[in-house]
């Protein structure tokens, strides 16, 4: 019987290079499934994994220097073919019986690469091609039963490889823009060397993580919490595809989320999705605890330890429960093996629900740990989630209250949702919308005077914060036409009540930071 496409995996082992996501993004673009693991993952936890091949990735590590990070060295035994990149080359090389030249300096920027050998790797890409460099060490002397199939007027092995054991390596990047035909080198491992037939699909990622959760959860409960948000969202659906009325979830309206998003929640979901959804209603607790509170921090413990009281509640009342599903993603697991050096994956510290109770033994359900945000957005169209869903603009888990500086009240809260819906609906207007990452209004308490109808007027300021950004790390101020922020202004001004100034945060990040507390 033929392998089902989304069998074909590629093991990535990280290395910790700030380059692991574009590997994971290339070998995807060849329509290949590929999950990133640990540097120090076992032969038999690979094996099981059932492999077509494995690449290891760069990292900043010297094999010059103590404390490198080291694989197992059975995993260069398995029969299984190998890509080493930059400092996964330097490994192969180590572990193969070659010798490494150390080296204190780091060489990096553009070089030519001469194809010696185009019959697999290099196929099809000419006798020549540019490539991006950055490393300190390199192979010296090749292992025995390898040979060198590229090099450049500085370095004679940028590439080698033992064709009988398929095991291959590269000094340079192919992953990054700046080797423009890196893309078609991962291709020709993949294709040519790993055998695998480039035919994955979101489709086949659902058929196969449907399968894979219900193995996994087996006749046991999962519980997750759902906020409305991306990811949550679609951990929600997918499992509930997979298990139906097993899977419970809370949405806890803490009383600090825009307007009408109760509403629009719980109706997608409980009506359209028929989720097993509990809805708490915890305003009351939540404000009372912040009544009087001012400092950023406070706010952000108190919301977090409240969450966590009132999602623990609502959870038992599903009776037992052997599992929590997390909308954990890619990045956020590539993040925690990086600063761990490659030990597994923790719950991303900011997460709501990341300090559970220690009497609640919950295994861990994460069916996105492998995908990147635009794919999960994909993957939440598949599960017929709408667009208002799916396009979601990221928004915090305390909610407003980081976007209210000072005392959070009822009556700030309204006028920062009145005022915030009037941002969202101009702002769906402009036809450059999708770029935006995030755009919200936020409340200052600074009262200032202004003169409406004749009378003198003292009312708070609502600051516009729009940005734009890649991964939240950095945002510029987007630049947004006037007539947009002065239709913005003008109906903030004149349809919210308590309002009579308005001004845009034109601050990037850093130094500022994207929400403003
Ligand atoms: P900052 O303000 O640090 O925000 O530039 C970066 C991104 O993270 C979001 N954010 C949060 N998300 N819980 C979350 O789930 C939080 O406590 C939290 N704080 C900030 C923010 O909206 C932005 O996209």
């Amino acid at each position: 019987m033929s392998k089902k496409p989304s069998q074909e995996l590629i093991a990535i082992l990280d290395f910790g290079s700030q380059y692991n996501q574009l590997i994971a993004r290339r070998v995807r673009e060849s329509q290949v499934y590929c999950r990133l693991l640990p540097f120090d993952i076992t032969p038999s936890e690979l094996l099981n994994l059932n492999p077509k091949g494995i690449i290891l990735s760069g990292g900043p590590a010297s094999l010059a220097k103590e404390g490198a990070l080291l694989p197992h060295r059975d995993i260069f035994n398995l029969g299984i073919p190998m890509l080493g990149i930059c400092y996964g080359m330097q490994l192969l090389g180590h572990f193969m019986g070659g010798r490494i030249a150390l080296s204190s300096e780091r060489k990096y920027g553009k070089s030519r690469l001469f194809v010696d050998n185009d019959e697999d790797l290099f196929y099809g890409l000419g006798s020549s091609l540019d490539v991006w460099m950055s490393h300190g060490d390199e192979v010296a002397k090749i292992p025995p039963g390898f040979e060198a199939i590229a090099h450049t007027r500085s370095c004679p092995a940028a590439s080698m490889r033992n064709k009988k054991q398929k095991l291959y390596g590269v000094q340079f990047h192919p992953e990054i823009a700046h080797t423009p035909r890196g893309k078609e080198i991962m291709r020709n491992f993949l294709v040519r060397i790993c055998g695998c037939s480039g035919q994955w699909t979101m489709s086949s990622f659902i058929d196969y993580s449907l399968e894979k959760i219900r193995k996994k959860v087996g006749k046991g409960k999962v519980v997750c919490a759902l906020s409305g948000g991306v990811d949550s969202s679609v951990t929600a659906a997918l499992v509930n595809k997979a298990i139906g009325q097993r899977l419970g979830c809370v949405f806890v309206n803490h009383g600090l989320l825009r307007e009408g998003e109760a509403d629009e929640v719980m109706r997608i979901f409980a009506e359209h999705f028929h989720l097993n959804l509990h809805y708490v209603q915890a305003e009351d607790r939540f404000l009372n605890r912040l009544a009087g509170v001012t400092d950023p921090e406070k706010k952000r413990k108190i919301i977090g330890e409240e969450f966590i009281r009132v999602f623990t509640e609502e959870a038992k009342k599903f009776g037992q429960v052997d599992f929590l599903a997390q909308g954990t993603l890619c990045p956020d697991v590539i993040e925690s093996l990086s600063v761990k050096g490659g030990s597994s994956a923790t719950i991303k510290s900011h997460h709501n629900v990341g300090g559970l109770p220690e009497d609640m033994h919950f295994n861990l359900l994460e069916p996105l740990r492998d995908l990147f945000k635009d794919e999960v957005r994909i993957l939440g169209r598949e599960l017929g989630l709408p667009e208002a869903i799916v396009s979601r603009q990221p928004f915090p888990g305390p909610g407003l209250a980081v976007r209210i500086i000072g005392e959070v009240t009822r009556e700030r809260l309204r006028i920062l949702r009145q005022a915030d819906l009037r941002v969202m609906e101009e702002m769906r207007k402009y036809e450059k919308f999708s770029e935006i990452w995030q755009s919200f209004a936020v409340l200052l308490p600074v009262k200032s005077v202004g003169v409406m109808r004749d009378e003198r007027t003292y009312e708070y300021t609502i600051a516009l914060r729009i940005v734009t950004s890649v991964d939240a790390m950095t945002a510029d101020w987007a630049k947004i036409p006037y007539h947009i922020l002065e239709k913005i202004s003008n109906r903030i001004i004149n349809e919210v009540k308590g309002v009579n100034r308005v001004v845009y945060d034109i601050s990037s990040k850093p130094p500022s930071t994207i929400e403003w507390e």
